[in-house]
């Protein structure tokens, strides 16, 4: 290149009119007008119309004619006004374009598969084959700015905290606490692996120990699960961890870095304290533990008015130690009168969260049109309308199950209206910790205690009694931090001392042995004056998906996977030679394709959950 640039293509405005400039970028788009030829040249900070004039130089001009898009120019020019009329407000460099005099091909491009623009429609998977192309397009490239900066603030706030960033290892100890792991095989020990950290949970806990007091590290995690927009099989942590803490000192800080990402990025100050809310609360009043606060029509637990009720299906699901709740929308918030089949589609919805149906009721002038009610006592009908306030106009919607099947079908269906009913309020941020989570669940399939947050979380001072008389009850020093219904982060008080980090296993059923084998250097490490400790995880891309206002984490991740998990841009996961699998030691005992389709259908192996 033998042009020296001497701006950005976003940076020009009408003070340089007059001023000799070089800018280099690529074509964006070519208009010829016979006479003038005009092309967008763009580059990371924006797009300055250039325009090549036969009258200026017929030469140049006349070798403009073969610019095609995405050639990769350098190009000298003059800064002028646009021509009345035809300034480009929408622009940073409207007003102005450069006249040019001279330019250099840099490079030619082949026609690319999609328009680089950010309003195109093309599928997801071309886009992700030719992902280089699709992160040029200005709308990704801005999601990579912001998330530097989110990167950049998060190190500065918890520098200036006394935090230190420490690297922990990817190749590391196999402990299947969730998901599953990503295995790599031990080239110098056949038949052993390595397995990639689910989270650097534990390394974190040692560094606690080695005295470190306050650890930070903005870290990559791998787990083998079932994918969705808002999981990747690779994604990044904001991990963190303090000593000599109690949730009182970590809840604060975390809001402090939270703030100071919201005031950095988008110029934003954030309410803080943000509000907490139990466990018990959220899904009582939410049918979900990451729950979209923004908005009402909230659950209600109506399992009192039908204990005696005629109605099998509530009869049933009660005495099977069940709850009925409802979900009431009165007519400003429905907006509309919901059809058959409007009403046959939200039952269908709701199956797939377990529900066996959704019963309804619509309030009309003229009495309660409903398939249930006929089985309702004129008393039961008095109970629900007192307790739902039930006015014309309301249409009341049932769940009676188990109460995780209630909570889960009402509390996604809940979040379905919301958004089909356009009733949650877009510029408005629901920021909520979710405190006091159960230490336990029980595990059907396992018919033992599972851990809700992971073995190593503490559970509340005041509950430790419990652990030895009822620790279904205990509750735990655990907090989420939930926005608009997406859980950002996650974190804990630890268990410090070994006997109690040996109760909770107890608890869980793994027997010594296997706690030994799994987690005897961390068993170990507490053994050795480790100090109280705590601290949380956030989901970087998540936070960063929901600050730029995407739907998916994968418009954040420069190179993320399918859902499906495949990397279409170098064709990942793909077979290797087989000098490499001897190698290894390695045999592949299924034909390759049914082995995709069983790790892509796989659920946890073990139902602790991931730390
Ligand atoms: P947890 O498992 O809750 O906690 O993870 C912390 C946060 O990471 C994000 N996250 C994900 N983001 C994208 N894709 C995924 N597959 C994915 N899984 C999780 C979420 C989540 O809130 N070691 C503990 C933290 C702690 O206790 O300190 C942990 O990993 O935003
Ligand atoms: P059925 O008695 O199965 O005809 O159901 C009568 C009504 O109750 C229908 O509207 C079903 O969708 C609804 N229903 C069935 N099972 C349940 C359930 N477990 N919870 C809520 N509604 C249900």
């Amino acid at each position: 290149m033998s042009f020296k640039r001497t701006h950005s293509c976003g940076s020009l405005k009408k003070i340089n009119v007059g001023e000799e400039v070089v800018l280099a970028g690529w074509v964006a788009s070519r208009r010829d007008h016979g006479g003038l030829l005009f092309v967008d040249l763009r580059d990371r900070e924006g797009l300055t119309q250039i325009v090549f004039n036969p009258e200026i130089n017929p030469k140049v001009h006349e070798l403009a004619k073969d610019l095609r898009s995405e050639w990769v120019l350098a190009v000298k020019g003059k800064v002028s006004d646009r021509p009345q009329g035809t300034v480009n407000a929408k622009l940073g460099t409207g007003e102005i374009e450069v006249k040019i005099t001279d330019f250099e091909v840099l490079n030619r491009s082949k026609t690319p598969p999609f328009m680089i623009e950010d309003d195109v429609d093309t599928g997801e998977d071309l886009r992700l084959r030719y992902r280089y192309l699709d992160l040029r397009r200005p709308a990704l490239q801005k999601n990579f700015v912001l998330r530097h900066k989110v990167m950049q603030e998060t190190r500065n706030y918890l520098s200036e905290n006394g935090f230190l960033e420490i690297e922990t290892p990817y190749l590391t100890k196999s402990t299947p606490e969730g998901a599953r792991d990503f295995l790599v095989p031990a080239r110098l020990y056949p038949g052993k692996f390595y397995a990639l950290p689910q989270s650097p949970q534990l390394f974190k806990q040692l560094l606690m120990v080695s005295g470190f007091e306050r650890y930070f590290q903005i870290v990559r995690c791998f787990r083998d699960e079932d994918l969705r927009a808002d999981r990747q099989p690779e994604f990044t942590q904001i991990d963190l961890e303090m000593s000599f803490v109690t949730p009182d000192d970590v809840i604060p800080m975390m809001e402090g870095l939270i703030a100071r990402i919201w005031e950095k990025t988008k110029g934003q100050k954030l309410n803080i304290p943000f509000p907490r809310m139990s466990y018990d609360d959220a899904m009582g009043r939410y049918g979900l533990d990451a729950p979209d606060t923004r908005f009402g029509i909230e659950l209600q637990n109506i399992t009192d008015v039908f204990r005696n009720s005629e109605f099998k299906v509530f009869k049933d699901a009660i005495a099977k130690g069940g709850i009925v709740k409802a979900i009431k929308l009165d007519q400003s918030t429905a907006k509309r009168d919901f059809s058959r089949a409007e009403l046959d589609a939200l039952t269908e919805f709701v199956k797939i969260y377990g529900a066996k149906g959704l019963a309804w009721i619509k309030v009309q002038a003229d009495g309660w049109q409903s398939p249930i009610v006929k089985f309702f006592s004129e008393q039961e009908k008095k109970d629900l309308s007192d307790k739902l306030q039930i006015q014309t106009g309301d249409l009341i919607l049932f769940g009676a199950d188990k109460a995780d099947v209630v909570n889960a079908a009402l509390g996604n269906l809940r979040e379905k209206l919301g958004a089909m009913l356009d009733i949650i309020p877009k510029d408005k941020l629901g920021f909520v910790w979710i405190v006091d989570f159960p230490m336990f669940a029980y595990d059907e399939t396992e018919k033992r205690l599972a851990a809700v947050h992971h073995p190593f979380t503490s559970p509340r001072t005041q509950d430790l009694p419990l652990m030895d008389t009822a620790p279904e009850k205990a509750k735990a020093f655990a907090y989420d931090l939930v926005l608009n219904g997406n859980e950002i982060g996650g974190g804990s008080i630890r268990i410090h001392q070994t006997e109690l980090q040996q109760r909770v296993f107890d608890i869980l059923k793994i027997s010594r042995e296997e706690a030994q084998e799994r987690f005897g250097f961390l068993l170990e490490a507490l053994s050795y004056g480790a100090p109280p400790h705590g601290g949380l995880a956030f989901g970087l891309d998540r936070i960063t998906m929901l600050l730029t206002g995407n739907d998916s984490i994968r418009d954040v991740i420069a190179f993320p996977k399918t859902q499906k998990g495949t990397d279409l841009l170098c064709d990942a996961p793909s077979t290797v030679r087989p000098e490499q699998m001897k190698e290894l030691g390695l045999k592949v005992s299924a034909p390759p394709s049914s082995q995709a389709a069983q790790s892509a259908h796989a659920d946890p192996a073990n139902p602790v959950k991931v730390p």
